[in-house]
């Protein structure tokens, strides 16, 4: 079990999340998209007024991990905003949790999921939701293990490319 230090993030960090934000999400799914729609979602979602946002919203919490002082990988919960027709407002979700590549498959992404759900149990009243990508079978499958299940589908959009993601749900 790694040694990374998990701590909810603060207004200082923006930068730090918009920049890790951008690397994961290029290191995952770039060779996904053209250039032009990876480009134009990363300015567009991951913009250090973006993260400030979520900063500064008391009903989203955002946890960093650390290892060395370095930021690794990060977490993102709040209210849910899935497009489901049973998503109430009392329920949270999983909205991002992502490691740097060097980082993955040595437990560190299950912590960081305990400590998201955890806050989400106690902050929420109704369910908890995860969007995934389809073929994100590793994502699924550590969900999955968390007590989520599959009971929808939708669209996300790149730039100018619409994915194919599950929504998945854990009863209370
Ligand atoms: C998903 C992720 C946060 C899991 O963290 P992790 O530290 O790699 O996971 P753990 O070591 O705790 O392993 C738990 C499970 O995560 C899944 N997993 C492991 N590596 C993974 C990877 N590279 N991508 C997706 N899932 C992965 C597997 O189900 C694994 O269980 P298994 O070894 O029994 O198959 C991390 O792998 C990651 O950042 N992946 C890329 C980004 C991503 O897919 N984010 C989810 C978007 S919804």
């Amino acid at each position: 079990m790694s040694q990374a230090l998990i701590r909810r993030a603060e207004a200082r960090d923006a930068e730090t999340l918009s920049r890790l934000s951008a690397e994961t999400f290029s290191a995952t799914f770039a060779h996904l998209y053209p250039p032009a729609d990876l480009a134009a979602f990363l300015d567009e979602a991951y913009a250090v007024e973006r993260s400030r946002g979520h900063l500064a919203d008391p009903a989203t919490a955002t946890w960093l991990m650390e290892e060395d002082g370095a930021a690794v990988g990060y977490a993102l919960a709040g209210p849910c905003g899935l497009p489901h027709p049973e998503v109430t407002p009392g329920c949270g979700e999983l909205k991002r949790i992502y490691l740097l590549p060097a980082f993955q498959g040595g437990g560190r992404g299950s912590r960081l999921l305990r400590t998201s759900l955890d806050w989400l149990e106690a902050e929420k009243t109704g369910d908890l939701w995860i969007g995934v990508w389809s073929e994100n079978l590793g994502a699924q499958r550590l969900y999955e293990r968390m007590g989520f299940e599959k009971v929808g589908e939708y669209a996300f959009k790149v730039g100018a490319a619409l994915d194919h993601e599950f929504i998945l749900r854990r009863r209370r």
